[in-house]
């Protein structure tokens, strides 16, 4: 019995220490990730002993209770239950269940308390690909397919899906939630360290699952007015009447997710490996085969690439007039 105590203190205090000097997250990029961090700090610390108690009892009753040689047939004797020991194997889970469900209720609490200042972000998911819409006051929405917030300002998402569900998730921020069809879900986060963080998709969605990914921007607010003043600028149309295909490609149109959010093209400066490299699969085609690739892309799939993943509605998305800047760009620019 005292051998077993002592194992057991030691392979918990091992256990503990592996387990809280491993470092199981990426970098804390909001107000929130450092109580969840410490939550999960906490139930390493009670689960350890836990596991470590019924192993060992496990390896006990094994050897010491195991059929020995001629017991094939017994059926061992006859028990009727143990009072004492049902009343403290309940009892003990019960009050740790009960103390550690009241502490993650109470960061639960503490990290979706509304803020003052808070600013109102919708997002919402399709296959495959984020929008980030930022409501302003007076005016047309701002949309973009890559996330900037603003350093230490509280913001509020307002998620939702077009076709199935997704999950919007920011590692960095420690926090997701469901997108689902037909209702909004909402979360809140207050990013307080500069950098970029990946955004994930943290449900199976369908082929394209694993790529629909963007990208947060936590900058200094100097840097976000100036990012949003940006997108404000008329999108994708010149004084002249006709669309800005190299904008368009980099940043969509608010409706049609940014060609260069996926692809690599030289001429806009960019560089993903989610699709096609276009500067290969573009160059020296017409403008049919340029126009088919854009608005039915599953007609002809790039080699090491799968059917599905690209939008099927940018026949929808784009006006014919930005149809036709793109392909026209594209077909001047696509391998040069
Ligand atoms: Cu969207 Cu997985």
């Amino acid at each position: 019995m005292v051998w077993m105590v002592i194992h057991g203190i030691i392979a918990s205090a091992i256990g503990i220490a592996a387990g809280l000097a491993i470092h199981w997250f990426p970098e804390q990029a909001s107000t929130q990730a450092g109580p969840i961090d410490h939550l999960y700090d906490v139930l390493i610390f009670v689960s350890v002993p836990v596991f470590v108690t019924v192993m060992i009892i496990v390896l006990f009753s094994v050897r010491n209770f195991r059929m020995r040689p001629g017991e094939e047939n017994l059926d061992g004797p006859p028990i009727h239950g143990n009072t004492r020991l049902e009343v403290i194997w309940t009892a003990i889970p019960a009050v740790i269940l009960v103390v550690l469900c009241s502490y993650a209720w109470v960061v639960l609490n503490d990290i979706e308390e509304a803020q003052a200042n808070e600013m109102r972000i919708n997002v919402t998911g399709q296959q495959f690909a984020w929008t980030f819409e930022y409501p302003q006051a007076g005016g047309k929405p701002i949309k973009s397919s890559q996330l900037y917030l603003p350093k230490d300002r509280p913001v509020r998402f307002y998620v939702k899906a077009l076709d199935v569900i997704h999950d919007f998730w920011v590692p960095a921020f420690r926090l997701k939630i469901d997108a689902v069809p037909g209702i909004e879900t909402k979360y809140r986060v207050t990013p307080n360290r500069l950098g970029t963080y990946p955004v994930v998709c943290a449900e199976l969605c369908g082929l394209g699952h694993s790529v629909m990914r963007s990208t947060t921007h936590v900058v200094t607010p100097a840097r976000f007015n100036a990012w949003l003043a940006e997108q404000k600028a008329p999108a994708a149309a010149t004084a002249g009447g006709a669309p800005d295909a190299k904008k368009l490609f980099t940043d969509g149109n608010g409706t049609a997710t940014a060609c260069g959010s996926c692809h690599t093209l030289a001429d806009a400066g960019t560089s993903s490996q989610t699709g096609p490299d276009l500067d290969k699969t573009l160059a020296g085609k017409d403008a049919a085969f340029v126009e088919k690739s854009i608005v039915d892309a599953d007609a002809e799939i790039a080699p090491g690439f799968e059917a599905g993943i690209m939008p099927k509605n940018y026949g929808d998305t784009l006006s014919p007039e930005e149809l036709k800047a793109l392909v026209k760009y594209l077909g001047e620019v696509a391998g040069k």
